[in-house]
């Protein structure tokens, strides 16, 4: 794992989003696996941003969402369908046959959950997937107890986390109970994983994430298991890793960051 320790917000998204935009140069039907949440609100406005100046191209990027709620259609402005058209897929030249996310509203949710992961596999597996952190470690709605092998399922949400996406329903108590996320072991099987975190809130959660013991109770302690994985951070967020400085050495010495110095 690397962690990236930029001095402010800005930075830090302006960083995932360069490496988001080099993946998609690099590889332009690039499998990529989307993540929602206010962190990544900023994100993607910086890659609309690059899209607009031409240095963004779409057009044969494939995309998965990690989770959805329960019970909420895809016109629903508090789905997360609706969340990634307000935010990235109305403003970029994607295909929206290739932007796959969770139906909350399947009859068969196991059946929808075997499909996406039978899609995920289809496409040839998740070349680079986007990461939030969750105030309770979840990683997509992988709450407290979920199997680090789990597949795609459905998640009873945890009062933390109900509380604090609540704040996106104008009525807080028909915030859903439940979800569709990708498994732990979903995403460990993506090819890279990058991590945006964000913020004084999150410095407690992100110094077990990425230094405490592995545990199914904080599931984002996993991608310390992944051969691939970057974290990027701002130094608010930073501030409760024991091993900040060592980050900041190899950050100063590891020759492919040297654009970034
Ligand atoms: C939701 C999403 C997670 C995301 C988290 C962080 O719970 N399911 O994938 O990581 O929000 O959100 P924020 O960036 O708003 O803190």
């Amino acid at each position: 794992m690397q962690v990236i320790i930029r001095p402010a917000p800005e930075e830090a998204t302006r960083m995932v989003a360069t490496l988001v935009a080099k993946a998609v140069r690099a590889q332009p039907d690039l499998v990529l696996g989307l993540a929602t949440g206010l962190t990544m609100e900023r994100l993607y406005a910086l890659l609309v941003t690059m899209h607009g100046e031409g240095f963004l191209d779409f057009s044969l990027v494939r995309t998965f969402n990690l989770d959805e709620y329960i019970g909420l259609t895809a016109e629903d402005d508090r789905s997360y369908h609706a969340y990634m058209t307000k935010h990235l897929f109305a403003h970029v030249n994607i295909d929206r046959r290739n932007t796959h996310l969770l139906d909350g509203t399947a009859k068969d949710l196991e059946g929808e959950c075997r499909r996406y992961e039978d899609l995920i596999r289809h496409c040839g597996g998740i070349g680079l997937q986007l990461l939030g952190l969750g105030r309770d470690g979840h990683i997509g709605f992988n709450e407290p107890g979920s199997a680090l092998y789990s597949r795609t399922r459905d998640k009873s949400l945890t009062p933390m986390t109900r509380a604090d996406n609540a704040k996106h329903f104008a009525d807080p108590s028909r915030m859903p109970h439940r979800a569709l996320t990708m498994g732990v072991g979903t995403i460990l099987d993506c090819r890279k994983l990058l991590m945006l975190v964000t913020g004084d809130t999150k410095a407690a959660i992100l110094a077990k994430a990425v230094e405490g013991p592995i545990t199914s109770m904080m599931t984002a302690t996993a991608i310390q298991l992944h051969p691939s994985c970057t974290v990027v951070t701002d130094e608010a967020a930073a501030s409760r890793l024991e091993s900040k400085e060592y980050f900041r050495w190899i950050f100063e010495n590891e020759p492919q960051w040297a654009e970034f110095r």
